[in-house]
């Protein structure tokens, strides 16, 4: 009874430069290990779902590049969406297309461009998922024992019941102001929601009924598996909600548990967090080619496109650079929130 969604439909703009439109980051080797972030998110799962209960939902755009990167998985199970509609629209739709097929199924939904250095641990942690998801109607979400007041993560607040593997959520907050995340930090009751979701069909779609009834009213109106299937959901979602799973279900459902994990997790969301596992040299200046020298500098991220180019870097601190054939980045690192709002700005000039 256990299936596998894999969320790979956002276009990583605050990666920009290396992620665009045509090829987000999460089809692409950002750590230089061989394999795709989509890939090695399939890999690691790929250990406990078999690949036919395996899809992935992404925009009808990324199709192709999936189909190439992820042979193993039958086309079927590649679901494009016309549009971006942020999780909690692809969150219902998988739910209704699986249920379709097996009404006791569990889902682990899985962002695709995770970092994850401890495979072990996470597939422990999952099986636990799914063996609490196959008997309750709990909403399942993996916690991260937080280290920063990081505010593009959500927050959860759990009951602490001594020595359990798992717990119930108290407030589950999405993506906190500064100062209020500090106070969670400093509380020490908090963990981060790594974004990886484990529920059964009936769980979530009950929730949707609750939280979010006219987008789940409106996945009502299709044949799921079903020739019919992409001209309706192409007519239902340009009309869906705009929302996250986060906002929409998860701060708002009283049935929610947490499994804190220690993963060695990061979200590789920014660049700051690529900066953060890359390798460094001298002064913790992180540069990828073997040709460079630094003077009075320290703290850098320099990523090129061409690793055989010379760098010379004198008098630069905690700066983000990053050369591609199209665009040039250079901007302090803790900017790296900014980048969606630099890439936006960009596409007003002609
Ligand atoms: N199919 C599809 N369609 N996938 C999407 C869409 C969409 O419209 N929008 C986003 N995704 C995918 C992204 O590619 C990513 O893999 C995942 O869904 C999560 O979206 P993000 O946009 O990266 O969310 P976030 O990082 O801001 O926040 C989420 O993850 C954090 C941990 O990394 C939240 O769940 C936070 O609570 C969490 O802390
Ligand atoms: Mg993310």
């Amino acid at each position: 009874n256990n299936y596998c969604v894999i969320m790979a439909g956002g276009v990583g703009s605050r990666f920009w430069p290396m992620s665009t439109q045509k090829y987000p980051k999460q089809f692409q080797d950002i750590l230089g290990t061989g394999r795709t972030m989509i890939q090695q998110t399939y890999d690691r799962i790929r250990k406990i779902v078999p690949a036919e209960n395996i899809y992935v939902i992404t925009n009808k755009e990324y199709i192709s590049l999936t189909e190439e990167q992820l042979p193993e998985i039958a086309l079927e199970n590649i679901v494009g969406e016309p549009m971006m509609k942020n999780t909690a629209a692809c969150n219902i739709y998988m739910a209704k297309k699986i249920a379709d097929k097996n009404e006791n199924a569990n889902i682990i939904v899985l962002p695709a461009d995770h970092l994850i250095l401890k495979e072990n641990i996470f597939l422990k942690k999952a099986e636990l998922a799914f063996n609490l998801a196959e008997k309750n109607d709990y909403l399942i979400t993996l916690g991260i024992k937080p280290t920063r007041p990081d505010t593009g993560y959500g927050y959860i607040q759990f009951v602490e019941k001594k020595k359990a593997e798992f717990f119930k959520v108290k407030t589950f907050t999405e993506k906190p102001d500064l100062e209020i995340a500090k106070t969670f930090l400093e509380s020490g009751d908090f963990l981060w929601n790594a974004g990886i979701f484990v529920w059964n069909v009936k769980s979530i779609l009950d929730a949707f009924n609750s939280y979010l009834p006219e987008m789940a009213q409106s996945f009502e109106s299709c044949e799921y598996n079903s020739k019919g299937e992409e001209q309706c959901i192409d007519l239902i979602y340009p009309k869906v909600n705009k929302i996250s799973i986060d906002n929409g279900i998860l701060e708002k459902a009283q049935n929610v548990y947490v499994i804190p994990a220690d993963l060695g997790w990061s979200d590789l969301g920014t660049w700051t967090s690529i900066y953060e596992n890359a390798e460094k040299g001298e002064n913790e200046n992180s540069v990828n080619t073997k040709h460079f020298v630094t003077y009075n500098s320290k703290g850098n991220l320099i990523k090129l496109k061409n690793e055989n180019k010379a760098v010379v870097i004198d008098g630069l601190e905690n700066f983000i650079v990053v050369d591609t054939d199209k665009a040039l980045l250079i901007c302090p690192r803790e900017n790296d929130q900014l980048i969606k709002d630099y890439v936006q700005d960009l596409k007003t000039l002609k």
